[in-house]
């Protein structure tokens, strides 16, 4: 599909960077190589997509619980999980530029992704890009070190002597932190199979090659939801878990012609079936969560290595199981990548102005409202309105500039609604409530607008 959209990454990153949304990380210092920082309306935005997917996975489904395990977890836990011997990406060095590359990363990109690198060998891959000429996209030179394997855990070590120090590591997942917790939460919920165990929280990934603004960076959060059912049930809950994904993103917004499913090729020896979903982000078509029916090799292995039953007995039957999980997992900064680059729309205006929009499906925008006063001898009455709403939602107040610039200012952070206070207010007590997207106008009274700001954001 080849559409004309308005929104590129640079695009976004400059709107971000210039209207609170997300700074690069550590700025003052000239910035720490792919790390960023939220800002005051982006972590607002952040945190509502959070709490939209705990919402829908977690409070509305009547089977699943919440956790939120340390991330500083046993160094064992990824021996079990198979992270310390196999959490590696191939990276290659050019040997003129001195820059460091994926391998498999380099194919997709020359081949234009019509080549799966990750059915390939370490060295199919080297010789591909030998006979192939693909070069390095620094220098332009096809002169690299033979691939290794490079693993992607940071480590730290625990310990006040440096004789005693043992390595542990920032938890590249936040799925080990559900797995182990699996009997604690069984036994404390009473919860029967089957049940699910939710994580929002943050990981590490020292990646190889990081970048394209929040698609890939070293430290980001998950949304992971595991879901553990008996064997035989479980490609039941693998459909279940694809279509549920896919409707999450549609309901905050994401046209369902920028979505689409994708299977894995190669699956992890333990899979039985795999597939992300992918969005078509400002780079093209990349992934945006993934589905995967685990069996039961989580558990079985961290029963292998704790020592500890996994096993679930039915209460009825008696039949005792390790169960199937199914795993749902996604990217909290990534799926803010793909809701800014929904959102994002140019619109020129009748003035022959260009309007930048952002569409953020209302549940979603950072302030629900902005209150204006028409003119500042009007601020005492809009700050009575904003501290009364500022009960039930966020909102914000602005009194500065012409209310064109105002407005045009709302509409960059996606602010659905812009109510402005003027003489009429003083004497009836109604306000003009201005719709972000149709930029239409309606007057309500002041004691309406709690009800017509909850419906609409509701999801
Ligand atoms: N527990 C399974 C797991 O971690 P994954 O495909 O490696 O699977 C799941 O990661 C999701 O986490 C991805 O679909 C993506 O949304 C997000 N993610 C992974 N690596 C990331 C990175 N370096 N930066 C931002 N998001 C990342």
């Amino acid at each position: 599909m080849e559409e004309k959209r308005a929104v590129t990454m640079d695009k976004l990153v400059n709107l971000c960077k210039g209207r609170g949304i997300i700074f690069p990380g550590s700025d003052i210092y000239g910035g720490m190589g792919n790390t960023w920082d939220y800002g005051p309306v982006g972590v607002e935005i952040k945190n509502n997509l959070k709490k939209l997917w705990w919402k829908r996975f977690v409070q509305q489904a009547d089977n699943s619980y919440g956790v939120d395990a340390a991330i500083l977890m046993n160094a064992r836990v990824w021996e079990a999980s198979g992270h310390t011997a196999s959490f590696s990406d191939p990276k290659m060095d050019c040997k003129f530029c001195k820059t460091r590359h994926r391998a498999d990363n380099l194919i997709e990109a020359h081949s234009h992704g019509t080549v799966n690198p990750d059915t390939m060998t370490n060295e199919e891959m080297e010789a591909y890009i030998k006979e192939h000429n693909v070069v390095c996209p620094k220098c332009g030179k096809c002169d690299f070190t033979p691939i290794r394997q490079f693993n992607l855990m940071f480590e730290t070590s625990r310990g006040v002597t440096e004789e005693g120090q043992n390595k542990i590591y920032l938890r590249p997942e936040t799925a080990q932190g559900e797995f182990v917790n699996f009997l604690n939460v069984q036994r404390t919920t009473r919860a029967k199979v089957p049940f699910g165990i939710a994580q929002i929280g943050k990981a590490f990934r020292n990646e190889v090659t990081p970048g394209n603004f929040i698609f890939r960076t070293i430290e980001f959060e998950q949304m992971e939801h595991q879901f553990f059912c008996k064997e035989g049930t479980d490609g039941e809950y693998y459909e279940f878990y694809k279509k549920a994904a896919m409707q999450f993103l549609i309901d905050l917004h994401i046209s369902a012609d920028h979505l689409r499913f994708k299977d894995h090729d190669k699956l992890a020896h333990y899979a039985k079936a795999a597939c992300d979903i992918q969005y078509y982000f400002p780079i093209g078509w990349s992934e945006l969560n993934g589905i995967h029916n685990r069996t039961n090799y989580d558990l079985s292995r961290h029963q292998e290595y704790s020592g500890k039953s996994m096993l679930y007995v039915d209460p009825v039957s008696g039949e005792k199981y390790i169960p199937y999980d199914i795993e749902y997992s996604i990217g909290a900064d990534r799926l803010m990548l793909a809701v800014l680059s929904e959102a994002y729309d140019e619109e020129t205006l009748e003035n022959g102005e260009t309007r930048v929009v952002m569409h953020f499906h209302p549940a979603v925008a950072a302030y629900k409202a902005a209150i204006l006063p028409l003119q500042k001898n009007l601020s005492e009455k809009a700050k009575e309105v904003y501290k009364k709403l500022a009960e039930y939602f966020p909102v914000t107040y602005d009194e500065a500039g012409s209310i064109g610039k105002r407005y045009r200012r709302q509409d960059e952070i996606g602010t659905p609604m812009c109510i402005t206070i003027d003489f009429d207010t003083l004497e009836n007590d109604t306000v003009t409530v201005r719709d972000r997207d149709s930029m239409e106008q309606i007057r309500l009274n002041i004691s309406e607008l709690k009800d017509h700001i909850d419906e609409q954001i509701k999801f």
